[in-house]
């Protein structure tokens, strides 16, 4: 009997699919260059197998959102002897520039301020810091207003120890392809290039595309830009709205055990709050995975996970650690037994989007909301 203690819940990344996701958005946004976003521990599901299972393909590098998340990547890249760019993409704060200069991170200018603040740590570590700049084109977070970055530009440019390899933009809403306000983005993107380079001032990449706008906008793959990022379509899953322009599957299963099987007369309430009450005499498991594991609520009473390739209906409220399903349509059922909670099982799957669909909300929040206790595993 093997005696190894094993977490209950675990989430397996399959890095073969991850790589084939890879492949077919890099094969879409040719000729631009792909930028991995793992930010935020690749969005939860281990920065490190996401960085050894992509470096070794062409992408243009990392993307981040601070500095911790930046120096790990640095770290495994530098373990697995691999050079790729790591890149800063969101903002830098004034104490975390010398430290980020140190390590060679690409850094985001997000106005004159921080382009001088860059410029004298690289000054001092003699040693030249590469640099995007970012413009705000609409997505009304963080950058250089538009219609204001050429006179700033002309200054960063002039500065010392920077290397401005790059200019970048965001969209805040490009899942939907007929949207006047994107296409206003682009063009005064655009705009801005051409009349940098009547001032000659050029950028070697030049990228404004996530996920959404490599689905939807595929122009935006194309010259003037050179680079595209993406995040959510590495994992197989899409925004919620606009088109789902690339074949990409999802990368996880979130996999718990059955706890314990009870056939439950008619009349029994499940769970908190008695949501759930049966009207006939039913087979009801009680699976090891809860609201903490990253169940969302709002599985109650709708969800469904797969045991023996069978679909198990949530019946009752989902709660920290547990759940109940029935499985009457499952076949024999025994404690310890296999469940899938997301994943493919049979001719049955269920995906990150799908509890999106059900939460109301998109397929980051759930894939970044997988339980701390739940066992990050890597296969393929
Ligand atoms: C600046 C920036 N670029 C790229 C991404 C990746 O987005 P997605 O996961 O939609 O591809 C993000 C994610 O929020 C971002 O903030």
């Amino acid at each position: 009997m093997n005696t190894e203690l094993k977490r209950r819940v675990r989430v397996e990344i399959d890095l073969g699919t991850l790589r084939r996701n890879y492949e077919r958005i890099a094969a879409h946004a040719r000729p631009a260059r792909v930028l991995c976003v793992l930010k935020a521990n690749a969005y939860g599901l281990g920065v490190g197998d996401y960085a050894r299972a992509l470096a070794g393909t062409d992408c243009a590098g990392f993307g981040v959102a601070e500095p911790f998340e930046a120096l790990e990547l640095v770290k495994v890249l530098k373990r697995i002897g691999v050079k790729k760019d790591v890149q800063i993409l969101s903002s830098i704060l004034p104490y975390e520039i010398e430290a980020m200069v140190k390590a060679g991170v690409t850094l985001p200018v997000t106005d004159l301020g921080s382009a001088r603040l860059i410029s004298s740590a690289a000054v001092k570590a003699r040693r030249k810091a590469k640099v995007h700049i970012k413009l705000d084109t609409g997505m009304g977070r963080l950058g250089i207003l538009v219609n204001d970055a050429l006179p700033v530009v002309s200054e960063v440019v002039r500065l010392p120890g920077l290397e401005v390899e790059g200019v970048f933009s965001h969209f805040p809403m490009a899942y939907d392809p007929e949207d006047p306000f994107t296409m206003r983005q682009i063009e005064s993107f655009k705009s801005f290039l051409a009349s940098a380079k009547k001032s000659g001032i050029t950028f070697a990449k030049v990228h404004i595309a996530a996920s959404d706008a490599i689905n939807n906008f595929p122009a935006c793959a194309k010259p003037p830009f050179t680079m595209v990022r993406t995040g959510i379509n590495l994992h197989g899953s899409f925004d919620p709205n606009g088109r789902k322009a690339l074949n990409v599957e999802p990368v996880l299963t979130l996999k718990t055990r059955v706890a314990q099987v009870r056939e439950l007369p008619a009349g029994t309430t499940l769970g908190y709050g008695r949501t759930w009450c049966l009207k006939e005499p039913t087979r009801i498991a009680t699976i090891s995975a809860g609201y903490a594991d990253g169940l969302p609520l709002a599985l109650t009473n709708r969800g469904h996970v797969l045991i023996n390739g069978a679909v198990c209906p949530v019946v009752g409220r989902i709660s920290m650690d547990y759940a109940t399903v029935d499985v009457s349509g499952a076949g024999e059922v025994r404690p310890g037994d296999e469940v899938i909670c997301l994943g493919r099982s049979g001719k049955f799957s269920v995906t990150p989007d799908d509890w999106a669909r059900l939460k109301g909300t998109h397929a980051y929040d759930i894939i970044c909301s997988l339980g701390t206790r739940v066992e990050r595993v890597a296969i393929g």
